[in-house]
């Protein structure tokens, strides 16, 4: 029993929040600090620590206490127990009442085995370091392996002698019961009754659990036979969970919250070589895909993990599932790959520290990043196996809760991939069926947008060959396609009028309105007085313009039977494959319900043509103008027109190139 006077110095030495503060990172709120909580998935920090008051409050999930409550809740743990472990973390004595093999036998059955488990540390680093076979086995392949004494000291690294049970009759003999032995699998006992230390003739690598107490052990052979384990880890037990141990945790923890990062790697090999290497924030799954357990205690710490890998494909597409339960539980993953044949390990050994910390921060990537480039290049060109290692990304990006990261990864693929944002959103809305319509409403944005980029780009092509009448003649089609075939279809235009404040000053007003589609292609390009150059879609343009203007039914009907054939014929095209949907086809987009899009794409096909046509009539009037200056004529008349078509012009382009990003 720990003694009373202990407790008192145990509560009166604490600080609750350098207690809580190993467990939970802190940020200071005022008197108070505050956490993401421990005991709950949650986002956005509800845990609350109060250093005045020493008590802590989790508003997600009710509970509170104060820090020793705080420890029995986070390791379920008794209450002794969580005394003691905050007793050694204050280096504070512990006085106990009574120590009897009947207290020993009373306490917990948990305690007991931690007991057995710390003695058996304490047992092989002592046959490691005083006993001739433990220096010229153990230690010196420690040595072999570039490990040196501070690290072997901080891992309590240890090594069980080659012999039958000299371990089991040491404990024993020094009182530690077999059934506790058994438990914890440090000793097998056979049928006849013969035991058998389970780690013999290896080095020994102790697992601490999250607050340094040993839950077992990883015992890695001497021989390069391929017939024995290179390791043996301790077998499942009230105290060893395979799934929840990270190992590294304990050492690592302090690190790990004050850079806020973690990596990951493999081995325990790998643990402590980058920990020699001055990078103390890492763990190790210890060989075992990534488990939910796992990911919880790196979650109290940080949200940011960095996954290294060995350089090979095979083990890296593996981990993969790992890496999206990752993503679920809302961490920023990034991932980096050591050279062919490297692991962490070895990397570590060839090169400085200086250099290793170069490598680890400029080669990590960001894993949606890395994986797409990954399944590209498996893609190779293959439709069919692309389309289906897209979805398999789109997979990883639907696991990420957080709806901003979505679509930043979502333009990121789009880029990197070559395929349509679009798209993707679409693949998104059919994966993630809980936020089904918003993605779809997404998909139709960034259609919307890629066709705007995509008629940009043709646009410009249309500048730069001087193919400015084919540009024209294009977007002509395009405006009788959308007049004929979405005549009436009611939309809803904004526009940005520059007016003056009552100072005088200029200023911009947003104003927005009701109207259909004729409407509002007649209404602004008689505005600026334009009219069609194309001869016959003149025809088909005025014959729209005076129907409407009567008010008379607009169709295509009214052209089929015209006398002129070139006009049955532009007609029929522009009926049968409708010019407007090019655009749209080109950048991979299906055909998408027209009337989702029709305001932009009608505002944004009527600014175009009315840019080029304007900048046509500068061109036309300049020549005019100087012409009748070659004649040494001057016309007042034809300087103010090109002053104001200049004008219209500036704002055209002002308005269309503040759309178009
Ligand atoms: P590795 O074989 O990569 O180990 O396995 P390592 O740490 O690099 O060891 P060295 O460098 O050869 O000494 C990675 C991890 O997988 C687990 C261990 O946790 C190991 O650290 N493992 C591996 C086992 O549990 N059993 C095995 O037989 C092998
Ligand atoms: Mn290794």
């Amino acid at each position: 029993m720990i003694s009373k006077d202990t407790i008192e110095r145990v509560f009166s030495t604490l600080q609750i929040e350098e207690v809580i503060g190993d467990f939970v990172q802190l940020k200071r709120s005022g008197a108070n600090y505050k956490g993401l909580s421990p005991f709950s998935d949650e986002k956005t920090p509800s845990f609350m620590v109060s250093p005045a008051k020493g008590i802590w409050k989790d508003f997600s999930s009710g509970k509170g206490g104060n820090a020793v409550t705080f420890v029995m809740e986070i390791e379920h743990c008794s209450y002794p127990e969580a005394i003691r472990y905050i007793a050694r973390k204050y280096n504070i004595d512990i006085e106990e009442t009574e120590v009897s093999p009947q207290v020993k036998e009373a306490a917990q059955e948990r305690d007991s085995l931690y007991i057995v488990t710390e003695y058996a540390a304490s047992w092989f680093k002592e046959q490691m370091h005083s006993t001739s076979a433990g220096r010229n086995i153990a230690l010196s392949y420690f040595r072999s392996r570039d490990i040196n004494d501070a690290m072997i000291e901080r891992f309590a690294l240890g090594y069980c002698p080659d012999a039958w049970d000299s371990f089991t009759q040491n404990a024993i003999a020094a009182g530690y019961k077999k059934e506790y032995l058994e438990k914890t699998g440090l000793t097998i006992f056979r049928e006849d009754g013969k035991a058998m230390d389970r780690f013999r003739s290896r080095v020994i690598f102790p697992i601490h659990t999250f607050s340094g107490r040993i839950a077992g052990f990883g015992g890695r052979t001497m021989q390069s036979e391929k017939t024995i384990a290179k390791y043996l880890n301790s077998p499942e037990s009230d105290i060893y969970h395979k799934s929840d141990i990270l190992y590294g945790i304990y050492q690592s923890k302090n690190a790990i919250i004050k850079q806020d990062s973690c990596y990951l790697v493999e081995g325990y090999m790998d643990v402590i070589s980058l920990h020699q290497s001055g990078i103390e924030n890492v763990v190790a799954s210890s060989g075992t895909s990534l488990t939910e357990g796992q990911i919880r205690q790196i979650k109290r710490l940080t949200q940011n993990i960095t996954v290294l890998y060995d350089g090979d494909a095979a083990g890296i597409r593996a981990s993969f599932r790992g890496i999206d339960m990752l993503l679920s539980a809302g961490m920023n993953v990034r991932v980096l790959s050591f050279p062919d044949g490297d692991d962490p390990d070895s990397f570590a050994r060839k090169h400085t520290a200086t250099e290793l910390k170069e490598y680890l921060e400029g080669q990590r990537t960001d894993f949606i990043d890395f994986k797409a480039r990954m399944l590209l290049d498996e893609a190779q060109g293959d439709p069919i196996l692309k389309s289906r290692l897209v979805r398999d990304i789109v997979v990883s990006i639907s696991k990420i809760s957080d709806h901003i990261k979505r679509e930043l990864y979502i333009k990121q693929c789009s880029r990197i991939m070559d395929v349509s944002e679009a798209s993707l959103f679409r693949e998104l809305s059919q994966i993630d069926h809980h936020n089904a319509r918003e993605y779809q409403q997404a998909a139709l944005r960034a259609a919307n947008r890629e066709a705007a980029a995509a008629r940009l780009k043709v646009a410009r092509e249309g500048e730069n060959t001087r193919e400015e009448d084919t540009y024209i003649r294009r977007l002509e089609e395009d405006i009788i396609s959308i007049l004929l075939n979405h005549t009436h279809l009611p939309i809803h235009m904004e526009e940005v009028i520059d007016t003056v404040d009552e100072n005088g000053k200029p200023q911009q007003e947003k104003h927005s309105y009701d109207t259909t589609v004729v409407e509002e292609v007649i209404d602004s390009l008689s505005a600026d007085g334009i009219s069609f150059t194309d001869s016959t879609l003149s025809i088909v343009y005025n014959g729209i313009k005076s129907a409407y203007d009567a008010g008379e039914e607009i169709s295509h009907h009214l052209f089929l039977t015209s006398d002129n054939t070139d006009v049955i014929t532009a007609v029929s095209d522009i009926m049968a494959d409708p010019p407007a949907l090019h655009n749209w086809n080109k950048v991979g987009v299906d055909v998408i319900d027209f009337k989702y899009i029709a305001h932009t794409y009608t505002r944004d096909l009527i600014l175009r043509y009315r840019v080029v046509m304007v900048d046509k009539m500068i061109k036309e009037t300049e020549k005019e103008i100087s012409q009748l200056q070659g004649e040494g004529k001057h016309d007042e008349e034809l300087i103010k027109k090109l002053m104001m078509l200049k004008n219209i012009s500036t704002r055209l382009n002002k308005e269309l190139g503040g759309r178009v990003v």
